[in-house]
Formats: structure tokens, sequence, C-alpha cells
């Protein structure tokens, strides 16, 4: 079975857009986006107009690739305090001269839609409500929407960063997985995902998840981002794994819409918890 996370997504965009209207909110998200890297901008589109779809008013900030830490911070806290402001996201990665972790956490918890922040990570791991990454989230969605077990399964996430490996494992655990964490040191990856009911690999290696390497049956979600010779392509050898694997996401049309589906379901999630009617 091919995980359709691009019809997913639209279908759950399409019943936000309806929540939206029935709430009679307005919510409002506000990005940044530091110098012109084509790749960033392309995203930061793509987040505008999914706002556009669902009723969110967007507003995009654009500075420029000298621009310091300090600099923004201060536009950071003028979205903290501008009450029409329910989501802010900062698209990453930052020019490596600005200081990313200063900046997130500059970031108000209420409105962290990218679940960034400390708070919200620290809210994730204790098992309390918050906002949470997006790309995980949206993981987690694929998987009870197409009914895949969790509770029980065992689930090996490879790669172990702040925004993709670890909240994925941290929402596996707390949907009572057994979750193994592989990384770019772990020696015999194969060891692992052999035994598992799930792989979520977030390495960002092409072809790194081979047939031989999968469970017959097994969920594989590829989260890899990776060009080869200027083709968008996963982690997983996709026309292999397809033979062995239960069920696997594509790239592109996986995973991807479903990290901009969930930024919509947080930046809903924010504005209903600042309770801002429309106009
Ligand atoms: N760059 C790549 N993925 C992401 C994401 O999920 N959020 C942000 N803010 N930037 C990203």
């Amino acid at each position: 079975m091919i995980l359709d996370g691009r019809a997913l997504s639209q279908q759950r965009l399409e019943i936000l857009k309806e929540k939206i209207q029935e709430a009679g909110i307005s919510p409002h998200l506000a990005t940044i986006i530091v110098g012109s890297d084509p790749g960033s901008r392309m995203y930061v589109r793509m987040k505008h107009k999914a706002c556009e779809q669902v009723g969110i008013h967007s507003i995009g900030l654009e500075l420029l690739e000298s621009s310091l830490t300090d600099e923004l911070i201060r536009r950071v806290r003028m979205l903290n305090e501008d009450p029409d402001i329910d989501g802010i996201l900062i698209q990453l990665p930052l020019p490596v001269h600005i200081d990313s972790h200063q900046v997130l956490e500059a970031v108000s918890p209420a409105k962290d839609v990218d679940g960034f922040h400390t708070h919200n990570i620290g809210s994730l791991v204790a098992g309390m409500p918050g906002l949470t990454p997006c790309t995980p989230t949206g993981i987690m969605t694929i998987l009870s929407d197409y009914h895949i077990p969790v509770a029980g399964a065992h689930a090996v996430v490879i790669g172990r960063s702040i925004d993709v490996g670890k909240p994925m494992a941290s929402l596996l655990i707390n949907a009572d997985a057994t979750v193994t964490v592989c990384h770019s040191k772990t020696s015999d990856l194969s060891y692992y995902t052999r035994h598992a009911d799930i792989v979520i690999s977030a390495a960002g290696r092409p072809k790194l998840i081979t047939a031989g390497m999968i469970r017959p049956g097994a969920t594989v979600i590829d989260v890899g981002i990776n060009h080869v010779d200027g083709v968008l392509c996963g982690d997983v050898d996709f026309e292999s794994v397809l033979e062995v694997a239960g069920a696997i996401t594509p790239v592109p049309g996986g995973v991807g819409p479903m990290t901009i589906a969930t930024l919509m379901e947080n930046t809903y999630r924010a504005a209903m918890d600042a309770c801002r009617p429309a106009q």
C-alpha cells in the first residue's frame, strides 16, 4: 500500500477549512525567511498557499542574508507582542552566522507553531499538551488515518535531529510504541530495521534503506529530501522496498504535504487557544 500524503493532506486541509469557518475565528500566521535560498523560498511559498486554501491569513517577513541575530530576535518579539498574530514560523536553516537556538527560544511558546521552543519540546517529552513539530506530527497522522497500529509496535527512527528524530521518538513513545533511535554512528543499522514494524528514516541519505533491511509487511516512512542529479528522492530505495513493505510513503507526495497540513492545524490550535474572533 502506498501511503498517499498528498491526498491525505488535502482531506485534512478541507476539514480544517470547515473547522475554521465553524469556529468563526481568523487565524494569522507570520513567517520569517532570512536570505534568498530558492528551496527555502519555495517551502515558504507553499506554506502561504496552504494558508490561503484554509482561510488562515498569512504575512511573510523577508530579511536580508546579512541580518544579525539581534535584529531577528527584535522582529520575533514584535510578533510575540502583536495580538493579531497567532503563529510564528522561522524558516530553517538560518544563515550560519545567526544563532538559531537563541532565535527559536525568542518565539513565544504559545505562538510556536513549529514546536521547536524548549518549552514545547519539554511538554512533548513529559507527555503534556503543547504544540508539536509538524513533520513528526504529520507522520503520526498518516499512521492513525491509515489505521497502522502504533501501540505495542516496534518503531525504528533513523535520525536524531531536534526537528524530526527526537520529537518523532517522543510522539511514538507517547503512543505506546517500543522505540529504537538509530543515527549515523549506529553500527549494523539493518539489524534494527529488520526487527521493526515501522521504520521512519530521516537520515538525508539517498537509497540508505533497501529491501533486505525491511521485514515483510512493515511500514516504511521516508522523511528524506535528497537531490540526486537534479531529481528529488528520499532515503528509501522505493522500487525495491515497495515489494516487501506492507505500506510505504513516496517522495515526493508522502511526508512533505503532511508537514504543511500539520503547520496549518497547529496555527488553528494556537488561534483557538488565543480565541481570536473573526473580524
Ligand atoms: N526547514 C525544513 N523543514 C522545516 C520545518 O519543519 N520548519 C521550519 N521552520 N523550517 C524548516
